[in-house]
């Protein structure tokens, strides 16, 4: 029994985790960056500027429209929040225009309404948007934060040296552990890592981060959306083994409802996220977000399965010509199954799918009911003996729950 414990605990990464109580499940909520960029220029565009009344105007999205009820938590500020100088005391301070009433206030604010607030800052001498950084100010930062009462806290890696990265980022992860107030830690450490060509250290990652960004920023483009779900494909050994419940890879933001994917490609980075268990960090513009987006992000059949407690990350086990792709994420009772159609011939492809081509047990089963989560349609019975064929939408998906019948 013990040895299959320890055999267990190796393999789903969970004895790595950072041990901080934070993000058991994938952290859900909405962040500025990708929508909202480094908008400063409050005088002429005050209602997409980054400034308190955009964070403000988010939660109360939040709340009032179900974002909220349905797990979305976390309200992000990310760059070019602060002041271009830090305070008298050596401490980060918010720009005093666009955040007249300083962070702490802004996090008040956030968690009377039962959100959490999370903020940014970079491991290096400036931030990417040439905002002070954190090097040689860890600790001060660190105290800050906890003072005004954030959350969450994403560490950036511009303008730093990522050899360094090794010992600066564990630095932090005491630093914030010493404050005594539950931060969760986001890392972009090992992306900077593989972006010049050093090797990256998962466990060390997973012992120090809640979450950590592996690839590139993600951009308002199918064409983004695609090059993250291929990296992660192509690194799924090594990306699989480190993540359990406490620490997550992160693909980056969700960019449903913004103005680059069409609804099926807007399903197709929900549901891929989901095979990964991924975070879902919202980035877009809650006030003017379509109905039909909005209904996807708040499917409960899908958050339910991005947040099963088990936290493994899915594979791609079946790639059929070039463009069509089957994914199985394994949720210890029963399993999730993508087939996506990366293509954009007009027309929907189908695949043919079995329980020996998606690696499901055959032994001791009659056969498992497929239910398809985006429209919680019935989509048959599957035996160990038969195939069945799903038609895909191009540049889409077909999600489906696969075991009991619940
Ligand atoms: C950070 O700034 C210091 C002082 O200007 C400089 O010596 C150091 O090389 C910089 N570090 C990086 C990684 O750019
Ligand atoms: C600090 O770390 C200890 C030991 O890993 C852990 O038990 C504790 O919950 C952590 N505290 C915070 C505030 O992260
Ligand atoms: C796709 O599958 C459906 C249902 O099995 C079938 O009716 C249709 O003819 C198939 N299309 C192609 C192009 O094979």
């Amino acid at each position: 029994m013990l040895r299959v414990i320890l055999i267990f605990g190796a393999l789903c990464g969970c004895i790595y985790a950072l041990d901080n109580g934070l993000a058991r499940t994938p952290p859900m909520g909405w962040m500025a960056w990708e929508r909202f960029r480094c908008n400063i220029d409050c005088k002429n565009d005050p209602k997409n500027c980054i400034s308190e009344q955009l964070f403000m105007d988010m939660a109360d999205r939040m709340v009032e429209d179900g974002y909220r009820d349905a797990g979305y938590e976390y309200v992000n500020i990310d760059d070019c929040w602060s002041s271009k100088q830090r305070d008298a005391q050596g401490r980060l301070q918010a720009d005093p225009d666009r955040f007249p009433n300083g962070i702490k206030a802004l996090a008040d604010y956030v968690h009377k309404r039962g959100l959490k607030l999370g903020t940014y800052g970079d491991y290096g001498n400036l931030t990417c948007g040439g905002y002070p950084g954190s090097l040689g100010h860890l600790e001060i930062d660190a105290q800050t934060f906890a003072d005004w009462g954030i959350d969450m806290f994403k560490m950036d890696g511009c303008y730093a040296d990522p050899k360094t990265m090794d010992k600066g980022y564990p630095q932090m992860t005491k630093y914030l552990n010493q404050t005594g107030r539950p931060i969760l830690f986001s890392c972009s450490w090992p992306d900077y890592q593989r972006a010049s060509g050093i090797d990256v250290n998962y466990k060390l990652i997973a012992e120090n981060c809640n979450m950590w960004r592996n690839y590139d920023d993600i951009q308002d483009s199918w064409d983004s959306v695609l090059g993250i779900i291929d990296y992660y494909a192509k690194e799924q050994d090594t990306l699989a083994p480190v993540q359990g419940p406490g620490s997550f890879n992160d693909p980056d933001m969700i960019i449903v409802g913004d103005f680059g994917l069409s609804y099926e490609q807007a399903k197709a980075q929900i549901a891929m996220w989901t095979i990964f268990a991924a975070p879902m960090l919202m980035s877009n513009d809650l006030r003017t977000i379509r109905p039909e987006f909005r209904e996807l992000l708040l499917n409960k059949e899908v958050i339910a399965i991005n947040q099963d407690p088990s936290g493994h990350f899915g594979k791609r086990v079946l790639q059929v010509e070039s463009n069509i792709e089957a994914y199985v994420r394994n949720m210890d009772t029963c399993w999730v199954a993508a087939f996506l159609n990366r293509g954009d011939h007009g027309n929907a492809v189908n695949i043919t799918v079995s329980f020996k081509s998606l690696g499901l047990p055959v032994h001791g089963v009659e056969g498992f009911d497929v239910f398809d989560l985006f429209t919680g349609a019935y989509s048959g019975y599957l035996t160990p003996d038969s195939s069945y064929t799903y038609s895909v939408p191009p540049t889409g998906v077909v999600l489906v729950r696969i075991g009991q019948a619940e």
